[in-house]
């Protein structure tokens, strides 16, 4: 599957020695401002049955994406990934932390109100299983039109022609659109969900998981369909996976998430091939041709109040010491000429 995808990469002479992109010097401003910042954002749920007692499933996250820029977010289930892209996308309101879109606040606004006012278009989502996430009782045209009333307020023949249009764009012939899901095959489906997403222009797309349901073969073909989308709109992706082989060929950057938290951040390309965090280290190490395989022993942790003191990593990591027990680490920059752009949350990183 790799060789069939074709990703653009930045320039060598962009490239720093150690291969990931060349920073700006500290005081040159970055040339764009974020599309999208989130700040010490958290989301704390109830459990169910233990009254006070807090799943802590996002916890404190810092992340940014520029304009055009892909975000891949890695992590095993149940990490918190697609709690956090709920909250980017405002389908769920956090419980503390502020996410900014294109400079406005949008974790002022409540999540209820959110859907219905225009910004909702800029940031679309592509859900995992698009059998789960389509309406069955919809067409095709039905569902690809149906945001394009709601919040890009288009009557009439207007919804016809950007119906057509996003279709085409995705590879769905006209012939489909009047079909319901289950008349369609899963790449179609899938196809029909990112012809919805796409379907209101929006500047950021956040997609979760949105191959895992599909054969590997059709993984393959959804996701050259992906980047081509992205080369040829300009848009941003947050590429939600836990295939890591993807996130690197589908990314500029990576956001590794472990029990709520960001542990590691960087450019795609230099996280992968120089993996500065241990539980990056031993998610890296599960690629195949990535030298030893690096297997964690201990439990994983338990996200319901878990201490505030501790790192989160520390019941499975294998440098583990007196330290991690006494102190959280925080996400800071990493040593090395990747400079400010690497970002790693241990208190023993070389
Ligand atoms: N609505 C909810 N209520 C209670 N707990 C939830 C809810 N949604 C997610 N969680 C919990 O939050 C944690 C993160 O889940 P999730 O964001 O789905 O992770 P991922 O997408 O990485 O698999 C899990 O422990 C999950 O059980
Ligand atoms: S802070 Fe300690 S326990 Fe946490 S990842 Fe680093 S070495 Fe491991
Ligand atoms: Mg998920």
């Amino acid at each position: 599957m790799a060789e069939m995808l074709t990703v653009p990469r930045a320039d060598p002479a962009d490239l720093a020695a150690d291969g990931s992109a060349a920073l700006n010097p500290p005081h040159v401003p970055a040339a764009a401002a974020p599309l999208l910042r989130a700040e010490r954002v958290a989301k704390r749920f109830p459990v169910a049955g233990r009254r006070g007692a807090q799943l802590h499933a996002v916890d404190d996250v810092h992340l940014e994406i520029g304009p055009g820029e892909s975000l891949g977010l890695v992590g095993e289930s149940g990490c918190g990934k697609s709690t956090l892209v709920r909250l980017l996308a405002r389908l769920l309101d956090p419980t503390e932390g502020s996410i900014e879109f294109d400079g406005e606040d949008l974790a002022a606004i409540p999540a209820a109100r959110f859907a219905r006012l225009p910004q909702r278009a800029a940031i679309q989502m592509v859900f995992q299983d698009p059998t789960d996430s389509l309406n069955p009782r919809f067409t095709a045209r039905q569902t690809i039109a149906e945001p394009l009333a709601l919040l890009a307020g288009l009557r009439g023949a207007a919804v016809r022609a950007r119906v057509d249009e996003v279709a085409a764009q995705v590879g769905l012939p006209p012939e489909l659109l009047d079909r319901f899901p289950h008349q369609l095959s899963g790449g179609q489906k899938a196809r029909v969900g990112i012809a919805r997403a796409l379907a209101v222009k929006p500047r950021l797309l956040i997609l979760d998981e949105p191959t895992a349901a599909l054969d590997v073969s059709v993984q393959a073909v959804v996701l050259q369909l992906l980047e081509r989308l992205r080369r040829e709109l300009g848009l941003a992706y947050l590429f939600v996976s836990h295939d890591l082989n993807v996130v690197r060929l589908l990314t500029d950057r990576v956001a590794v998430m472990y029990l709520g938290r960001i542990v590691e951040q960087g450019p795609s390309e230099a996280l992968f091939r120089a993996p500065r965090h241990p539980y990056t280290r031993a998610l890296v190490s599960a690629i195949p041709g990535q030298g030893p395989r690096i297997r964690l022993a201990g439990e994983i942790s338990s996200p319901i109040d878990p201490p505030a003191h501790v790192c989160r990593f520390a019941s499975r990591c294998p440098g583990v010491q007196d330290r991690c027990r006494r102190e959280m680490p925080r996400l800071t920059p990493a040593p090395g000429p990747a400079g400010a752009r690497r970002l790693v949350a241990c208190h023993f990183t070389d």
